[in-house]
């Protein structure tokens, strides 16, 4: 369990996050979403005893980062923002370094690495320079080197920037699969990134929480718009004005009908469900029907809404 209370982290004049609070369950994969400048990188930092908090605490597992460093590092397994790889090392040895570091050797390393080359699917490119690399796979040997000791905590820090469509969705099953067994934060600044692979997410802008839920939770507290899709025949422009007129919170975003043929676009807000309203009213105005589809406000609406109208990411 990773508490995260009242935590801030001032560079200067710049203040990175103020006061941010959530925790993340057991086995849970928590997404940290939020756009560039948010403060995502700086609170993984604090959390993986990189850091050091300017206010507030975190603890992991009921230990205080900044008294039990060594022992959190044993827990957490991190992959960095900018994934450091040394290029001239064959990705054998780059494993073989980072476990040598966490003092693993001998037998336990054989172990680890057949662990790691299974998980991650690595084998192919185990005795190929890191250098040579594809993006993805230095992902993949990112990950393998995040999870050499076998951590509970899984940290990673925007895992699938710079990746093609097809390593991202490799990446994510992956990220999914570590998520089975580990408990897992993982930062994006692509919400359809973490509403696919998250149970929850806490959103950050400019360095404060402005939302902390799962999708349906965050969705159920949106006052957002919904659409509504009609066509219809035999609809007048005067019943069409007349809709507008009973039933004040619809607003006509398009019209095409001629000759009182042709589509509608409604919008009206999603506190208040006027289907049923608009379907009696176009049967006694005698509209015919002949298509009604909803759409309902979108998650991408609430997280532009909450990073954009909160003043947007730091300059
Ligand atoms: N070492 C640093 N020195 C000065 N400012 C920093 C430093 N690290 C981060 N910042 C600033 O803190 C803010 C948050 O940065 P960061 O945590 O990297 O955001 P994110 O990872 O969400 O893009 C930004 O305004 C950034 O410029
Ligand atoms: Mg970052």
């Amino acid at each position: 369990m990773i508490h995260v209370e009242n935590l801030s982290k001032h560079f200067g004049e710049v203040n990175a996050i103020q006061e941010i609070d959530f925790t993340v369950n057991d086995g849970e994969i928590l997404g940290f979403l939020g756009p560039n400048g948010a403060g995502k990188t700086t609170t993984l930092r604090i959390i993986t005893t990189f850091l050091t908090p300017s206010g507030g605490r975190v603890t992991v597992d009921d230990l205080d980062v900044a008294e039990h460093s060594a022992e959190i590092r044993k827990r957490i397994g991190y992959l960095p923002e900018l994934n450091p790889l040394y290029d001239e090392m064959l990705v054998y040895e780059q494993l073989r370094f980072v476990a040598e570091s966490r003092n693993i050797v001998g037998r336990w390393f054989t172990e680890a690495l057949h662990r790691v080359i299974d998980v991650c699917g690595i084998k192919e490119v185990i005795h190929r320079p890191v250098g040579e690399l594809s993006k993805g796979y230095r992902q993949r040997v990112g990950l393998a080197m995040a999870i050499i000791h076998d951590p509970d905590i899984l940290i990673l820090d925007e895992p699938s920037a710079g990746l093609d469509p097809n390593q991202i969705v490799e990446i994510r099953e992956l990220i999914k699969q570590l998520g089975r067994e580990k408990t897992v934060i993982m930062s994006s600044h692509i919400l359809q990134e973490v509403q696919e692979v998250a149970d929850r997410m806490v959103i950050l802008n400019n360095g404060q929480v402005v939302a902390d839920g799962t999708t349906a939770e965050l969705m159920a507290g949106f006052e957002g718009k919904a659409s509504l899709n009609l066509d219809v025949k035999s609809a007048s422009e005067a019943s069409v004005t007349g809709l507008t007129r009973k039933f004040t919170d619809i607003k006509v975003r398009e019209n095409s009908l001629h000759d009182g043929h042709g589509h509608l676009l409604l919008e009206y807000s999603t506190g208040h469900d006027l289907r049923e309203q608009i379907f009696h009213y176009a049967v006694e105005s005698g509209w015919i029907i002949l298509e009604m589809s909803r759409t309902q406000a979108k998650l991408e609406d609430l997280f532009r809404k909450l990073t954009i109208e909160n003043g947007g990411p730091h300059a």
